[in-house]
């Protein structure tokens, strides 16, 4: 007779143990356990939302359930190969499965469209930028610096830079994400009224565009990395500003133009470190008249962390940071610690909905 593992493991233990299976005390550790395996397979489950979102699954789903044939002859897959896949989404709550065999988008599925209120498509893509120095975190833990050198051979945004394809899954990333968190962000800024404003290392404008929209006196100018320009020149031309919005290439470690009322540095300080985010704000002191307001719009991390998917997010950024960038997220007292040390002075604090803080630095008494 063949014994097959079930038959050889229920033997097993009939002879090991004398307590009948249902009398059995419940393993008190079996939970722990199965939640640690289940926090080391999420790499798994972050490759199939991504390959969902690369594949366009759930655009193909909008009119209504498919089968995985249809799916597979519409993104160019292997039928049953494809299957495994959306019945792996289905398990993660991404799609259901009907009797009929046909997967249909769940309310959680829509936001790997790469349209719609809820897409989050261009978000979950640009994640796979971070995968190579994600996966060399190791080296820096040990070293305390970024990874990106040693497995990309030069520094992160340089690599993003050189390749057109890179450098668009990663500025439209950004302004994916952006379109989630800009509402509050703006609203916490307010209108600026009639303010000249330099929205430092702004990708394509997406920050500049929504804080004009809201200050209708207002003009602006974004600075950023010169391969950036071409396409936010395009994005900001599409934005109806007119010649409120422009946008600039050039070195925020060099210089930024002077005299503006408001400089904006939303999600740049968490990508450098303490040294080079005060080499960054000297610049920024020296371009702010007395008047001047600096605001900067970044996570600000709590002094003490808990568990939680919120704090877990920031924890996960941080890490991240510190891979691809050898960046951080900041406390308040680390972000007041690098504004002294660049002469600068944190006078208001502004929360939002979303994970952002608006903090409206100003210039403090220079530091030699
Ligand atoms: C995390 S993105 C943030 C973009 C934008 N502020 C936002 O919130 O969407 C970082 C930006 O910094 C730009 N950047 C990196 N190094 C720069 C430099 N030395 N000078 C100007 N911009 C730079 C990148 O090109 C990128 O657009």
């Amino acid at each position: 007779m063949l014994m097959t593992q079930p038959v050889l493991d229920a033997l097993d233990l009939a002879h090991r143990d004398p307590l009948p299976r249902q009398t059995r005390p419940p393993d008190p550790h079996a939970a722990a356990r199965a939640r640690a395996l289940d926090l080391a397979a999420a790499c798994f489950s972050a490759r199939v939302v991504h390959l969902a979102a690369e594949l366009c699954l759930a655009d193909a789903l909008v009119d209504g359930p498919l089968d995985a044939a249809a799916l597979a002859a519409r993104t160019g897959t292997h039928a049953d190969a494809l299957e495994r896949l959306l019945r792996t989404l289905t398990a993660l709550g991404l799609l259901t499965h009907g009797s009929d065999g046909r997967f249909a988008l769940t309310d959680g599925g829509h936001a790997l469209r790469s349209d719609g209120p809820s897409s989050a498509r261009a978000g979950i893509r640009v994640m796979s930028l971070w995968w190579e120095t994600w996966s060399a975190l190791e080296h820096s833990l040990r070293s305390g610096e970024a990874a990106a050198d040693v497995v990309l051979g030069k520094p992160a945004f340089d690599h993003i830079g050189e390749d057109p394809d890179r450098l668009a899954l990663f500025q439209e990333g950004m302004r994916g994400l952006n379109a989630r968190t800009l509402p509050h962000v703006v609203e916490a800024i307010g209108d600026l009224g009639a303010a000249s404003i330099v929205d430092v290392a702004g990708g394509h404008g997406s920050l500049l565009a929504a804080v004009l929209h809201a200050s209708p006196r207002a003009h602006g100018l974004v600075v950023d990395r010169p391969e950036v320009v071409a396409e936010g020149r395009a994005y900001l031309a599409g934005q109806g500003l007119g010649d409120r919005a422009q946008i600039t290439g050039g070195d925020m470690f060099r210089a930024v133009p002077a005299g503006a009322d408001v400089y904006l540095l939303k999600w740049i300080l968490h990508d450098w470190d303490d040294a080079d985010c005060v080499r960054l704000l000297r610049v920024l002191r020296s371009a702010m008249r007395p008047d001047s307001r600096l605001l900067v719009v970044d996570r600000v991390m709590p002094d003490r962390v808990r568990a939680g998917a919120d704090h877990l997010r920031m924890q996960l950024s941080d890490l991240r940071m510190l891979a691809a960038l050898g960046g951080r997220e900041r406390t308040l007292s680390a972000f007041e610690r690098i504004f002294s040390e660049a002469g600068l002075e944190l006078v208001a604090r502004a929360p939002t909905p979303c994970e952002l803080h608006v903090l409206t630095v100003r210039r403090g008494p220079e530091v030699p």
